[in-house]
């Protein structure tokens, strides 16, 4: 391996988050046909998976209340993953009446955060997922499993790698999901915590789905995912515009960026099968749907090479300067 800086063309998937995880922190609602819209739009620039929705209580989260509507009517490109959060059975049979390719399962790592987001104990959730596992085997439908605050818990501190790995075995061993995501739900993992938990991960279950879910809430989302790539990893969760986070972690935030991750990551040599115009296109759409601005550095500065005019008075500068030497 050249490492981590030199791509080399190395496929790197890139699963879009914004409409669940981005969406359901804000506090408009994005009316269904811009949802559609946006998905739609995403769907043709590219990326690997696109998590549309969340199957969960419209009390609890009023922002995706439109869940069936906007997973049923959006375009379906070939070869993308449509995939929704599922928290309970409920939200299973809600999200496979509505066609989704994969039920996205979540629970917490921490004890304390399952029970601040999902009013359950972990044990109490692992039971019901079981339950929604079994549901989505005999309708053919594929399952990834979301562990939040893998990275450490907002409330609890650090969570133990053999914690996290514990939890990983009975969703991979005793259920067969088919991907896992490590969440990093408040910004709380650094890139040496990172490259450890997915090379434990990478050399336990080699042949699963491995999947790195990043906030940026301490400025470390770009550092840490170099660190997974490093580490083996090639799946990456990312938010449009940076938007996101859980409304039950305290001083939760955004998500990474996707088009900051996949500006950086093109860069650098690696293929993301993203067209990176088509992304920041649909990322400028966002602030008139969610009234403020993202946290998008690539919207606010432009790519690398996306080069200004040149100042107005610039021809007489120069004449100026040259004359000096005359
Ligand atoms: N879809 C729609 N409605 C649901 C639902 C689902 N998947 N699950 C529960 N509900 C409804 C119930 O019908 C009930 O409605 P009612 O008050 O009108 O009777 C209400 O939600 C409470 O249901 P209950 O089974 O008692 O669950 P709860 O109050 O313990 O809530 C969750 C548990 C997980 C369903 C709820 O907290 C939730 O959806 N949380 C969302 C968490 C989330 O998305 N976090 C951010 C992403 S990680
Ligand atoms: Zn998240």
């Amino acid at each position: 391996m050249k490492g981590i800086w030199h791509g080399a063309g190395r496929r790197i998937h890139m699963q879009e988050v914004g409409t669940r995880d981005g969406l359901q922190i804000e506090e408009t609602f994005v009316p269904t046909d811009e949802k559609i819209a946006l998905v739609n739009a995403l769907s043709r620039a590219g990326l690997a998976k696109i998590e549309v929705t969340a199957f969960v209580s419209p009390k609890a989260i009023p922002a995706l209340r439109d869940a069936e509507v906007v997973l049923r009517e959006i375009e379906r490109a070939p070869g993308v993953v449509y995939s929704a959060l599922v928290p309970n059975v409920r939200g299973a049979e809600r999200a496979i009446d509505a066609r989704a390719d994969e039920l996205n399962l979540v629970m917490s790592a921490s004890e304390s955060h399952n029970l601040a987001n999902l009013r359950m104990t972990r044990g109490q959730s692992f039971a019901a997922l079981s339950e929604v596992n079994a549901i989505a085997r005999s309708a053919g439908v594929a399952v990834n499993v979301s562990l939040s605050c893998a990275f450490g818990c907002p409330i609890e501190g650090d969570v133990p790698e053999a914690t996290v790995l514990g939890w990983c075995e009975r969703f991979v061993g005793e259920l067969g999901a088919r991907g896992v995501t490590l969440c990093d739900t408040t910004g709380m993992a650094y890139p040496g915590q990172v490259a450890a938990l997915v090379r434990a991960f990478r050399a336990r279950w080699p042949a699963t789905e491995l999947t790195l879910h990043f906030h940026n809430t301490r400025g470390m989302g770009l550092a840490n995912v170099l660190a997974a790539i490093d580490a083996g990893a090639e799946r990456f969760d990312a938010s449009l515009g940076g938007l996101g986070g859980c409304p039950y972690a305290p001083g939760a935030s955004g998500n990474v960026c996707s088009e900051e991750i996949v500006h950086a990551l093109e860069l650098m040599g690696y293929d993301t099968g993203v067209d990176l115009a088509a992304l920041i296109d649909a990322s400028r759409r966002l602030p008139a749907l969610i009234g403020h601005d993202t946290p998008s550095q690539i919207v606010k500065a432009g790519r690398r090479l996306d080069l200004h005019p040149l100042p107005a008075d610039f021809e007489a500068t120069r004449e100026r300067a040259l004359a000096r030497d005359q």
